[in-house]
């Protein structure tokens, strides 16, 4: 039995979330339920557990759903909440009528019923999902969990653990702030949160493993400069998708929805610090047993790859302009965030694309804030200043006043949405659609 004391030293949670596993036994995968619903929240970090939260099936982060490439995902969504409910499987190259988007692909599931998702995930890889109707409030509410689609021949590792990372705003007396319609919220950074928790499927480790680490950020609006220690290790998969070969492990920035997947050779406990205010903080920790045994490893090698396309001729070129918001004066913008002049959904597509075909969409940021562009159904690659292209990627963090050129082959058909994943922001406006037909 692990003492209260002990989980509060060990300052991750663990065991919150039961896994959905799929694909199990002969009778093929069975129709999981996700079940959203308002939850009071416990984490070993808070000394009382936080009230006016929502959560998958009675916890933050909802269940882990695990399955094999190439098999078939299978969730009912039940709405148990009083509001309208949509789960969107980001980073998954899903049919369009599977994406979970009020409006552009389905409507929203009214309380009290259901929608049925299907599909067979093409790509290994650290995915999520997350509500998609009202999002900057119900993702901020605690609605998330990992989509995690283990490759057909797995990296050789002792362990496999997914740790999110969320900030939450909190009041005086450290509880949960359930207040998101504060204006400046929308117009500025985004409703940054003071309190930063590490949602960890696992919290001991042992010394000379060899272990997986799936970070994930759920944070609605913050931007997460993390380090980690307790091992030497590489980084082997960004947005879900394997890098061509590991890099080394430095410090990392991870921008809303943005993953990053680390194989860790464990030395001793492991540290996840944060920065804030300039401020390295330690935000999570998995206590580490043992002594090293000192075998020799085989060093970190690539994931297995995904089978995407790689650009072919760019075939059109769009501008997509990032607007609105305090310190961009001259658009007479305050708190209405905008994409090509239009704030909010627009009803025909800011560009059409023929299936199949490469374009580059040129993301201009001359605001004040960064945005975390997302770009549903695909992924994409930056086009580097030497004309060469970046690893894939859904969701590029564009700085202040900086422009960056993305190549995206678009072969997935329907309609799919562009938009800022600094929620506060889409929730304001900074969001459009692309066609691909
Ligand atoms: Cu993480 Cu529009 O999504
Ligand atoms: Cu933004």
């Amino acid at each position: 039995m692990i003492s209260r004391r002990e989980f509060l030293l060990a300052g991750c949670a663990a065991g919150m979330s039961p896994k959905l596993a799929f694909g199990q036994g002969s009778t093929g995968p069975q129709t999981q339920t996700l079940k959203p619903g308002a939850i009071s929240m416990d984490h070993p970090d808070l000394a009382q557990p936080w009230q006016n939260m929502l959560g998958f099936n009675g916890s933050v982060p909802g269940p882990e759903i695990r399955l094999r490439q190439g098999e078939e995902l299978r969730v009912r969504l039940q709405n148990g909440m009083e509001d309208g409910a949509a789960v969107h499987w980001h980073g998954v190259r899903v049919p369009n009528h599977m994406d979970g988007v009020p409006v552009l692909t389905q409507n929203p599931v009214p309380p009290g019923a259901h929608f049925d998702y299907k599909f067979r995930p093409p790509d290994a890889g650290t995915y999520w999902y997350h509500s998609h109707y009202v999002s900057h409030e119900q993702v901020g509410r605690g609605l998330f969990g990992a989509l995690i689609v283990e490759e057909t021949q797995p990296p050789d590792v002792d362990r496999d653990i997914t740790v999110f990372l969320a900030d939450f705003r909190t009041g005086a007396t450290g509880a949960f702030d359930p207040d998101f319609v504060v204006p400046s919220d929308f117009s500025t950074e985004g409703r940054i949160g003071e309190r930063v928790l590490a949602f960890c499927s696992q919290r001991h480790v042992n010394v000379g493993e060899r272990v997986r680490l799936r970070f994930i950020n759920a944070a609605i609006d913050r931007v997460f400069d993390f380090k980690l220690s307790g091992g030497i290790g590489a980084v082997v998969a960004i947005d879900g998708m394997p890098l061509p070969s590991p890099e080394a492990l430095a410090p990392m920035v991870l921008a809303p929805a943005q993953r990053v997947d680390v194989i860790l050779d464990v030395t001793e406990g492991i540290r996840l610090d944060v920065l804030m205010a300039g401020v390295w903080k330690t935000v999570g920790r998995l206590s580490a047993s043992g002594e090293s045994r000192r075998e020799a490893r085989a060093e970190i090698a690539a994931l297995q790859p995904n089978d995407l396309p790689m650009p072919g001729r760019i075939l059109k070129h769009v501008d997509i302009l990032l607007r609105g918001g305090e310190g961009d004066l001259d658009h007479g913008g305050f708190g209405s965030w905008s994409i090509n002049g239009v704030s909010g959904l627009p009803r025909a597509p800011v560009a059409g694309f023929r299936r199949e075909s490469t374009g580059v969409l040129t993301l201009s940021n001359p605001t004040a804030f960064p945005h975390a562009i997302h770009l549903h159904g695909h992924h994409f690659r930056e086009v580097l200043a030497d004309q060469a292209y970046g690893p894939l990627r859904d969701t590029l963090l564009v700085g202040p006043h900086e422009t960056r050129p993305i190549v995206c082959v678009f072969d997935n058909p329907g309609r799919w949405l562009l938009h800022c994943h600094m929620l506060s922001h889409s929730a304001d406006g900074m969001v459009t659609w692309i066609e691909v037909s």
